[in-house]
C-alpha cells in the first residue's frame, strides 16, 4: 500500500524521440544520446490525444504525491524498472512578502537534480545500462550517484575541485566514483570524455530523459496553483534543463487540455561571475557567446559558461516576455539568510531568485503586485560554509 495516495496505473504514451533541430523521430527503445543525425538535442514526444483520456485534472487529484504521478508523459518503463525515492510534489509555500516558492529542497538529495535523473536511471535501467557517469557542478552528481545506488547501477562522477566537500561526500557515501578535477563542469565534461570506458554519459541534455523528470516542474506548478500559472517565474539557470522541462510542460499541459495558452514570463536568474545567458539576451544574440568565460562564485551550480543548450534558453526566456538578470555574490549570500529568516534554508542557487527578484523589481522589468515564484532549487544544508 502507498502510503501518499493510489499507485498510478497505466501508461506511457510515448511516440518517439525527436531532434528539436533537424526533426528525425528515433525509436524509445533503443538508447539513445544526441541526435544520432546532427548532434542536437532530442526531446520525447507523446500521443497527447490518447494521453488526455485518463490524465485530467479529476484523475490527478487521487494520485500518488510524487512525480510519477504524471506516468502517461514520461518515458515507457517497466515498474520494476522505476528507480524511486517518493521523489515530487515538493510545497509551494507563500512568503511574507507574498512571492509564491516552491521549494526543492525537500527532495531526496535536497536538490531538483533528483528529479531528471530519477526518470533517466529509471530509463537507463529499462535500456539494460548498467554504468552511467556525468560531469556536474555538484548536485547533479549526487542525484545521480544517489539514483544509481538505488537502482543497483554504478555511478561515476566528474566535479570540479570547487564543489562543496558536503555534496563529494555525499556522493562517496553513495558508493559512486568521483574524479575531481581543476577548472569548471566543461573541464569536467572533457575529463570524462577520456575516461568513459563503458560508462553511459548522462550529461545536461546529452541524453534524453533528464528533461522528462525535470519538465515535472511545470506540471507541479500548473496543479498547486490550480491550473492558475503565476504571472512569472523566476528560476536559477546553469545547463538549462529546468527551465527548459518547465516549458515543455506549459506546452504540453495546452496539448492535454489542461491548460490555456497564456504562458508566465520566464527569467532566468545567473551569477554575474558567469551568466552568459544575461549576456546574449542584453547584447541581442541569438545564442550566448561560445567562448565566453567565466569566474567562480558560492552559486557553484550556475558556473555553466558554455551550456549545450544556451540557444534553446535565450528562445524561451525571449518567447515567454521574461529576461534574464546576473547577481553578485553578496546578494545570494544575503538573499539566503532572509529567506533562513522565514524558515526556507535555501541554497546559493535557490537563493539567488529572490536576489534577482529584488533586481528586476528595482529595474522595473516586473511589478510588486503580479503573481510571482521564485523557485528554490535545492537545500542550504549542502552549502554551511556560507553560513558566518
Ligand atoms: C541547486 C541548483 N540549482 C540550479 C542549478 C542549475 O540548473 P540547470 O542546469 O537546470 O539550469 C543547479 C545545477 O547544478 C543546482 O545544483
Ligand atoms: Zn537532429
Amino acid at each position: 500500500m502507498m502510503s501518499n495516495g493510489e499507485r498510478t496505473t497505466g501508461a506511457s504514451t510515448i511516440l518517439e524521440v525527436r531532434c528539436v533541430s533537424c526533426g528525425k523521430g528515433f525509436s524509445q527503445g533503443r538508447t539513445l544520446g544526441t541526435c544520432p543525425a546532427c548532434g542536437s538535442i532530442l526531446s520525447c514526444l507523446y500521443d497527447y490525444e490518447k494521453a488526455k483520456e485518463t490524465l485530467t485534472r479529476h484523475s490527478l487529484r487521487g494520485r500518488e504525491k510524487t512525480l510519477w504521478r504524471y506516468l502517461e508523459v514520461l518515458p515507457d518503463i517497466a515498474p520494476q524498472n522505476v528507480v524511486t525515492l517518493g521523489e515530487g510534489m515538493t510545497p509551494v509555500v507563500r512568503l511574507k512578502s507574498g512571492l509564491l516558492l516552491k521549494d526543492d529542497g525537500l527532495i531526496p538529495t535536497g536538490t531538483f537534480k533528483a528529479r531528471g535523473m530519477a526518470v533517466a536511471v529509471s530509463k537507463a535501467k529499462e535500456l539494460g545500462l548498467t554504468r552511467l557517469a556525468v560531469p556536474s557542478a555538484g548536485n547533479a552528481g549526487s542525484a545521480l550517484a544517489c539514483y544509481a545506488a538505488r537502482g543497483g547501477l554504478a555511478a561515476r562522477v566528474f566535479m570540479p575541485t570547487e564543489t562543496p566537500q558536503s555534496i563529494v561526500k555525499e556522493c562517496i557515501q553513495y558508493g559512486a566514483e568521483v574524479v575531481q578535477v581543476e577548472g569548471n563542469i566543461g573541464d569536467a565534461g572533457a575529463r570524462m570524455r577520456t575516461q568513459m570506458d563503458g560508462y553511459f554519459d548522462m550529461s545536461t541534455l546529452k541524453e534524453p530523459y533528464r528533461l522528462e523528470g525535470k519538465k515535472t516542474m511545470g506540471y507541479e506548478i500548473a496543479e498547486q496553483t490550480d491550473y492558475e500559472l503565476p504571472e512569472a517565474i523566476v528560476y536559477p539557470t546553469g545547463g538549462g534543463t529546468g527551465l527548459l522541462g518547465m516549458w515543455k510542460a506549459f506546452d504540453e499541459m495546452e496539448e492535454l487540455g489542461l491548460l490555456g495558452s497564456r504562458r508566465p514570463k520566464m527569467f532566468s536568474v545567473q551569477s554575474e561571475a558567469c551568466a552568459p545567458i544575461v549576456d546574449a539576451l542584453v547584447s541581442g544574440k541569438e545564442a550566448p557567446d561560445p567562448d565566453f568565460h567565466d569566474g567562480t562564485t558560492v552559486a557553484v551550480g550556475l558556473r555553466v559558461p558554455r551550456p549545450f543548450a544556451g540557444r534553446q534558453m535565450v528562445a524561451v526566456l525571449r518567447k515567454s516576455g521574461g529576461g534574464a538578470v546576473a547577481v553578485p555574490d553578496i546578494e545570494i549570500v544575503g538573499a539566503m539568510k532572509s529567506l533562513a529568516r522565514e524558515g526556507v534554508f535555501a541554497s546559493p542557487e535557490g537563493a539567488a531568485t529572490l536576489a534577482g527578484y529584488r533586481r528586476l523589481l528595482e529595474a522595473g522589468a516586473i511589478a510588486r503586485d503580479e503573481e510571482m515564484l521564485l523557485y528554490n532549487t535545492g537545500t542550504g544544508l549542502k552549502y554551511l560554509d556560507l553560513v558566518r
